[in-house]
């Protein structure tokens, strides 16, 4: 069978699918597609490999409503209609759990950047500005004993509240629709609702899905019930927060900093007022972006490919209720 893949794969993963006999064909431009050229690419083949921001909407998967599987390369999924999907008799997949790990160490990787200014300071060195030194100039925030807020948590929350419990003794609080016994138990951690995390949380970090319930929840009224003291972390969707209100939070001193893994829209531009902000950390989106956790999404992603081909039930599957038809 035939395979459409929107990037060039490690020989090892190709091979993966090739050696069970299905052709693989890659998109080899540095560019996304367009839509008309992921449909078309998609016309030809009997499953979707989707790396990358392709948008699987209505009106791609009417005209692909022959594909026997669309195999994500990510653990979000915002980027389909799902109910349409569904709808169309085409099984989802995705890759959980393989990235948690990963992006909560990014998750952690900022929230310690923007504490200590350090990309900024970075930045000063480059600018020839390393010279006097004033005891009092710049100065950063200590982490440990801080409260930690968690918006979301899951599998990804539950390892950045880890780390920052152990390694600094941060008292954890978290917003879920449901209990997260696991972190409760283990971790002490405490749910609360929205406005007491963002009342009472010293590191505020988001872990939770886009969707129309999320996006923009972090405006100009939720930033101002933060701390002025506060240090605001998104390494989920950009859209959760609003990008507006965030800069105008933190020229405001609403709040004190901010680090963002995802930005709305991506790529960020460079000349974006953020970017010079001496109290914010941006990164281009790397949450996952390890050898070990890219190569076990790809492996995943392949697990569903193989098994949708095949006519199995895909392991990995957003959209279940496709198997109850
Ligand atoms: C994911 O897997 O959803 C990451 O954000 C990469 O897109």
């Amino acid at each position: 069978m035939k395979i459409f893949v929107t990037r060039i794969l490690p020989e090892i993963i190709k091979s993966s699918l090739t050696d069970d006999g299905h052709q693989v064909s890659e998109w080899t431009e540095k560019r996304d597609l367009l839509p008309s050229e992921l449909i078309r690419h998609c016309q030809a083949a009997d499953a979707l490999f989707s790396v990358g921001k392709n948008h699987i909407d209505r009106h791609f998967l009417e005209e692909c409503r022959h594909l026997r599987v669309i195999a994500l390369c990510s653990v979000g999924y915002d980027n389909v209609d799902v109910a349409e999907a569904t709808q169309l008799g085409i099984p989802i997949g995705n890759t959980p759990g393989v990235l948690s790990k990963a992006t909560a160490d990014t998750a952690f990787l900022l929230m310690q950047n923007v504490a200590r200014k350090a990309i900024f300071k970075h930045q000063e060195i480059l600018r020839g500005n390393w010279g006097f030194f004033d005891p009092m100039a710049d100065l950063g925030i200590e982490l440990h004993g801080k409260t930690l807020g968690i918006y979301g948590l899951g599998r990804i929350g539950f390892e950045l509240a880890r780390s920052c419990y152990r390694a600094f003794d941060m008292p954890i609080i978290y917003h879920n629709r449901g209990n997260n016994e696991l972190a409760e138990r283990e971790l002490a951690a405490r749910r609360v609702s929205f406005d007491e995390l963002l009342q009472q949380s010293d590191v505020l970090s988001v872990h939770t899905n886009l969707s129309t319930e999320t996006e923009g929840i972090f405006n100009r009224d939720a930033f101002s019930k933060m701390k002025a003291s506060s240090i605001f972390i998104n390494t989920a969707r950009g859209a959760i927060h609003n990008e507006t209100d965030l800069r105008l939070a933190l020229e405001e001193r609403q709040i004190w900093g901010a680090g963002l893994d995802v930005t709305d829209p991506e790529p960020m531009a460079p000349d974006n007022p953020l970017l010079q902000m001496p109290n914010v950390a941006i990164l281009p989106h790397i949450g996952s972006a390890t050898i070990e956790t890219r190569m076990k999404m790809m492996q995943l992603t392949v697990d569903n490919i193989r098994a949708g081909l095949s006519g199995q039930r895909i392991p990995h599957c957003v959209n279940p209720e496709v198997y109850d038809r």
